[in-house]
């Protein structure tokens, strides 16, 4: 059987989902919708077929879609998954799920009522060496974690509004932040500290803050910290989470993971491509029903953003934040 697959969105990240679903055999990009006809039909063209559509309404009454992907910036979620949860259409949803955390959580209380298979874009899950640090980690005890995204300000508009992104650590420090928790369990309190130095001199209209550090103490008694800049100028910048345990150093990054102890260091690059198998996992579900190869879902997710909106509040009040 094919699948049929709506898209969301037509900027970038629809373009590099639709590709890999293209490719995917049994499954086919069925249509796309976007803010305008003609945003739509150009996407819609990249794929033999599909059709374009400027509201997701028109999209669902047209077409008989066996799951939908949400590739629209944080801001503009609005009704899309109360929508699909109504008509009972699997979705994969990019990440961060919104700039807050009361408006996803609303939409997990509908999912509890009327469940359906959904899945979230925290891909490094899906890295090998995301596993393999998983399964180290579960036989050591973590004294503390570091991690950094020091990178520089994206290019799209709606990155640099805190009402249209959230900010940095809501919408891009994110994975780091759902990474910890994927390996290490999960974060009870955080206490942040934000700044703004440089990028709102650069640019108008940026209102998002482009510093920060956020201590985060997790349930086993670990203690992270997660940094995050966007002051960079381009072509530089690192992306990281390090483990502190007795048995050494474990250094994760997206193209490489490295252990270190008793001074003999393994490195392994990782070269895999974590979006294809998000993709795999998510589409055996909606072929099966068995929802077991995906590593994020609605529920998870929400726990990632209710820690990132916890560090916002926190970098707004001065105070630490529980996480409930
Ligand atoms: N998992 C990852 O590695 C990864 C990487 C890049 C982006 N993303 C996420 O994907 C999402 C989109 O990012 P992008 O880079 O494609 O942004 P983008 O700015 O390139 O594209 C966003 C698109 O959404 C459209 N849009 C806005 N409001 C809409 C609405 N109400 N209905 C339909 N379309 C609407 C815009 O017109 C635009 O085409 C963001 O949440 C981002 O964080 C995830």
């Amino acid at each position: 059987m094919t699948l049929n697959i709506g898209i969301v969105g037509t900027g970038w990240f629809s373009k590099v989902h639709g590709d890999i679903l293209a490719e995917t055999e049994g499954v086919r990009v069925a249509a796309t919708c976007g803010t305008s006809m003609e945003k739509a039909n150009s996407l819609a063209s990249r794929y033999p077929g599909a059709k374009g559509f400027d509201s997701l309404t028109a999209m669902l009454d047209s077409e008989r879609l066996d799951a939908v992907y949400l590739c629209v910036p944080p801001m503009a979620h609005e009704g899309m998954e109360t929508e699909l949860i109504a008509r009972g259409i699997p979705f994969l949803v990019e990440k961060p799920l919104g700039v807050d955390w009361d408006g996803p959580n609303k939409i997990l209380e509908q999912l509890r009522r009327k469940p359906v298979i959904t899945s979230v874009g925290y891909h490094f899950r899906y890295k090998q060496s995301a596993l393999h640090l998983k399964e180290l980690l579960e036989g050591q005890t973590i004294g503390m974690a570091l991690g950094a995204w020091m990178g520089s300000m994206p290019g799209v508009g709606w990155w640099r509004r805190q009402e249209g992104s959230g900010g940095q650590f809501i919408e891009q420090t994110t994975h780091l932040v759902d990474l910890l928790r994927y390996v290490a369990g999960e974060v009870e309190e955080v206490y942040a500290a934000y700044g703004n130095r440089i990028v709102h001199e650069q640019h108008e209209g940026v209102t998002v803050p482009d510093i920060g550090t956020v201590t985060l103490k997790l349930s086993s008694g670990a203690i992270a910290n997660i940094s995050n800049t966007c002051v960079l100028p381009g072509a530089v910048g690192e992306v990281g989470l390090s483990f502190y345990t007795e048995q050494g150093i474990l250094a994760w990054d997206p193209d490489k993971f490295e252990i270190k102890n008793n001074g003999v260091s393994t490195s392994y690059s990782s070269t895999d491509n974590p979006y294809v198998a998000e993709t795999l996992a998510f589409l055996h579900a909606v072929r099966t029903g068995d929802a077991s190869r995906i590593r994020s879902d609605y529920a998870d997710a929400v726990r990632t953003q209710a820690v990132t909106c916890a560090a916002l509040e926190s970098s707004l009040t001065g105070q630490s934040v529980r996480i409930l």
